[in-house]
């Protein structure tokens, strides 16, 4: 065990945020116990119910808090009562760019042929991850609004493309790749239509790739990109791409995977401070009844514990992810009858089993 704690802060948000973050932090109480995980973990309350009782989501200076962790553990953002995004935007957005997160890791494997979609492929054929660059793009928030409210009304949302931000997520991408079976990376733009973006992704791309000879590359546009992965997903390995279709390529994925309640995701700026998530959102149409499946939380927190260190903890708990889906102990979403906390409980089961077998 490491001499000094592993600091955690856990931010559970809103929705089905807080359920299956409850569910991770039970895991986190039991391997305390057992003297398995040294950590020591501190809630923070930022989300929509602060926002409707106070009118900020979060304290003055919350964000600069979470320099003081090795990593961040969150729920989801977002709730109907609230219409106003803003304060949702501030939050994650605050929490991604201001600890500069600049990779937004979102791996997908079909861990059951169950799960598996799609009927000409197999489900081992599935096994890639999303690199999606996570501080630029049509994200940075520059734009305004000409004439609100007028029927001369126009809305300009601008796209930030920066060399250096291309060349840092192309290149974790790379190093990513590198470390895998496959060894491949597609660059996925939409440079045909966004000509300016799409000359600085493809140049820091070529630039790149001449440091890893040993990885394959290809670029396709997006639009293909979505039309192959459904329909030949086993050519893809490692895909880096913008943040906005990143976005939406990354819930594709996730349906190949056998959907939302499985997809984990790693916001990471590598050896610092980072946050882990579910790629799903707040869930307002199944919150409080028991449905959310949890298990896209426990796999963000298996990336967590591979981040500050302990991939041994990390392996266990992807073990027991696995070993409940293939058990069958799951929620409806991934066909099964089970609540939200009997497959917490189940997995906690089998991570506790795997540590002390
Ligand atoms: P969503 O991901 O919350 O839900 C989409 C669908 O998937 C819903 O039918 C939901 O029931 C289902 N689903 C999602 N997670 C599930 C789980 N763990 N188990 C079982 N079913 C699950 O997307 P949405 O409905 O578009 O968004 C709801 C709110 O969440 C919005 O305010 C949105 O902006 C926000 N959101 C936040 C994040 C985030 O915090 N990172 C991500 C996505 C969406
Ligand atoms: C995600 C979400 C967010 C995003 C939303 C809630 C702003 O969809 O984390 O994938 O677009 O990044
Ligand atoms: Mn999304």
């Amino acid at each position: 065990m490491s001499a000094r704690p592993v600091r955690i802060a856990v931010v559970p948000g809103d929705g089905i945020g807080r359920e299956v973050v409850d569910e991770v932090v039970r895991l986190a109480e039991l391997l305390r116990s057992a003297g398995a995980l040294n950590a020591a973990w501190q809630e923070f309350d930022w989300g929509a119910e602060r926002f409707l009782a106070t009118g900020h989501a979060l304290p003055e200076g919350g964000l600069r808090q979470l320099r003081g962790f090795d990593a961040v553990l969150a729920g989801a953002f977002g709730d109907p009562r609230v219409p106003d995004a803003e304060y949702m935007r501030e939050i994650l957005f605050g929490m991604r760019v201001e600890l500069d997160l600049y990779v937004n890791m979102r791996p997908v494997r079909c861990l059951d042929e169950r799960l598996n979609p799609l009927k000409h492929v197999r489900a081992d054929d599935i096994d890639l991850v999303i690199m999606r660059e996570n501080t630029e793009g049509l994200y940075c928030g520059a734009g305004g609004l000409v004439s609100p409210g007028s029927e001369h009304e126009m809305a300009l949302q601008e796209m930030v493309v920066t060399r250096r931000g291309v060349e840092r997520i192309v290149r974790a991408a790379f190093e990513l790749a590198q470390s895998r079976k496959r060894r491949k990376v597609t660059m996925v733009d939409k440079g045909n239509a966004l000509r300016f973006a799409g000359k600085v992704w493809q140049e820091t791309f070529r630039d790149v790739a001449k440091g890893f000879p040993e990885v394959a590359t290809e670029h396709l546009y997006a639009d293909v990109a979505a039309m192959e992965m459904v329909r030949n997903p086993a050519r893809f390995d490692v895909i880096v791409t913008e943040n906005l279709l990143g976005d939406l390529l990354s819930d594709l994925a996730a349906m190949l995977g056998g959907g939302l309640g499985l997809a984990a995701s790693g916001n990471i700026n590598p050896g610092r401070v980072s946050m882990f998530e579910p790629v799903h959102g707040s869930a307002p149409d199944i919150v409080g009844t028991g449905r959310a499946c949890p298990l896209a939380a426990f796999a963000s927190f298996a990336l967590l514990l591979r981040h500050v260190g302990r991939g041994d903890l990390g392996s266990a708990l992807d073990g027991a992810v696995l070993e409940v889906v293939r058990g069958g102990t799951v929620t409806p979403d991934l066909g099964g009858t089970c609540t939200t906390s009997e497959v917490g409980e189940a997995v906690c089961a089998s991570v506790l089993k795997r540590i002390e077998a």
